[in-house]
């Protein structure tokens, strides 16, 4: 069992207020102060007293809810899960207590961690009548809209899922049946058949071995490489309100149930400037080899506003240094590499684009470093992950940080439904003009 350390004292917090003056009224706005210091305006009841909303695209200086979970400090390049910082619990943790350190609060007692192993390895099946709902989907679906799909369809499996009680099962079933649903989609993707789960694996080498077994055949899970997926896995567990998390306790909030939820988040985390970047850094980095193009000129792309090429795995919404999780993963690729026996071509190029993009004015300017993705998929590509299951893999590994935020918006006292305003610029109104009248 990991030892506990001492949380940090918190800052004290400071009942201050801040004052807005417009049109010559002014309006006191109470001030929020997190454990880390961080401080926020609060402006719920200003359109009531004042009619002003706040505008902010992209919600990119919003907080939408207090929480307790994950801390990141992107100028510092610091994540904490639970105040735990995420290169011990990367060296010291599993995916699995991790998840339950992220959902419960606390890390697990050896007895606990047991018990919520065993009940995460039985409920890794899925039901049968999933055949049916696989058979539906085109022979060559990509994995990830099935993915969603799939969890989406649990709800309908699971129909009870209001109580505490349901809802603790409904945990513990998606943690035990994604890497189920993730492999399967794989294996429908392939036209190949699925592998049953195999209880007396752990999380990663079961997962790899639905994965990549075949039927009949004997298949071997290297600890090395379920390690490097752990690891991988603890990296991506929670990032705080970034897109798919925001989206998640958004579909929650209007107490959608768990399993939608979830669904939800796995279709925003596939797009490119979220999930999907990993895809893209591998494609632009093999596109960078097969081109036999030099990362100087890639760069000069990327840098160049009138050509829409971007560095992928690149530049962060928080971090405004190097992303930590970069940091543990650049590490781990030289092993990986060395243990699968393939080319190091791509991890070259990689580490060429960020020695140039780390001396450039462009980049130092932007604070643009290395994010999460930027090493990813050099590991998954040399684990044997086909491209198309990067998105997969990062939703495996966020699950548990989805559900302690859906779980902790549950229970907010503060607890509303989502829903932002707008600033209206259409027309104003009109009257209705006849079809035979139109111009
Ligand atoms: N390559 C080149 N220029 C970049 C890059 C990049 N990767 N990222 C940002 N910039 C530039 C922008 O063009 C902009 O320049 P400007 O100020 O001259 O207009 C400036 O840096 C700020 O960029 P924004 O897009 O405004 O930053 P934002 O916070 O909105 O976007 C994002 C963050 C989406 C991650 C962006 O950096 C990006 O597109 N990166 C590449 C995609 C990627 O790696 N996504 C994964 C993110 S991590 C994750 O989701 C797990």
């Amino acid at each position: 069992m990991s030892e506990k350390t001492t949380a940090e004292k918190p800052a004290t917090a400071q009942a201050t207020k801040a004052t807005l003056q417009y049109d010559g009224k002014s309006y006191d706005l109470p001030v929020h102060v997190g454990t880390e210091g961080e401080r926020a305006i609060d402006i719920s009841k200003l359109r009531t007293s004042s009619g002003l909303i706040t505008l902010d695209n992209g919600y990119g200086n919003t907080g939408a809810c207090q929480s307790s979970i994950t801390f990141i400090d992107g100028e510092r390049g610091i994540l904490r899960y639970r105040g735990y910082p995420i290169e011990e619990l990367a060296e010291r943790s599993t995916f699995l207590e991790v998840a339950y350190l992220l959902i419960q609060g606390e890390l697990p007692s050896k007895t606990q961690l047991e018990s919520f192993t065993q009940e995460t390895t039985i409920h890794t099946m899925l039901h049968e009548d999933f055949s049916r709902f696989f058979g539906s989907l085109p022979k060559d679906a990509h994995p990830m809209p099935s993915c969603a799909a799939a969890v989406g369809a649990l709800a309908t499996f699971y129909q009870a899922n209001e109580s505490d009680e349901e809802v603790r099962r409904s945990v513990i079933r998606l943690l035990a049946k994604l890497p189920t649903i993730a492999a399967r989609s794989y294996k429908h993707s392939l036209g190949q058949p699925q592998i049953y789960p195999s209880n007396n694996l752990d999380y990663c080498s079961n997962f790899l071995r639905m994965m990549f077994a075949v039927p009949c055949e004997p298949y071997h899970v290297d600890p090395l490489v379920a390690r490097a997926l752990d690891v991988l896995m603890i990296l991506h567990a929670d990032h705080e309100q970034n897109c798919s998390t925001s989206t998640v306790r958004m579909v929650g909030s209007s107490r959608a149930n768990l399993y939608a939820s979830i669904s939800a988040g796995i279709s925003a985390l596939w797009g490119s400037l979220h999930g999907g970047a990993n895809q893209e850094v591998i494609e632009m980095l093999e596109q960078i080899a097969a081109s036999e193009g030099s990362a100087e000129k890639f760069l000069t792309r990327a840098k160049d506003k009138n050509d829409t090429t971007r560095l992928m795995g690149f530049g962060h919404r928080v971090y405004k240094s190097y992303d930590p999780r970069a940091a543990i993963l650049k590490k781990l690729c030289p092993g990986i590499l060395a243990r699968m026996g393939g080319s190091s071509q791509l991890l070259d190029i990689a580490m060429k684009l960020e020695e140039i993009a780390l001396r450039d004015e462009y980049f130092v300017s932007r604070g643009l470093y290395p994010n999460v993705d930027f090493y990813s998929g050099v590991i998954y590509k040399a684990i044997g992950i086909p491209v198309n299951m990067f998105t997969v893999m990062f939703a495996l590994g966020r699950l548990p940080g989805w559900i302690a935020h859906w779980l902790e918006m549950r229970k907010d006292p503060q607890f509303r439904i989502g829903r932002p305003r707008q600033i209206y610029q259409g027309a104003t109104k009109r009257t209705y003009v006849a079809m035979d009248q139109r111009s």
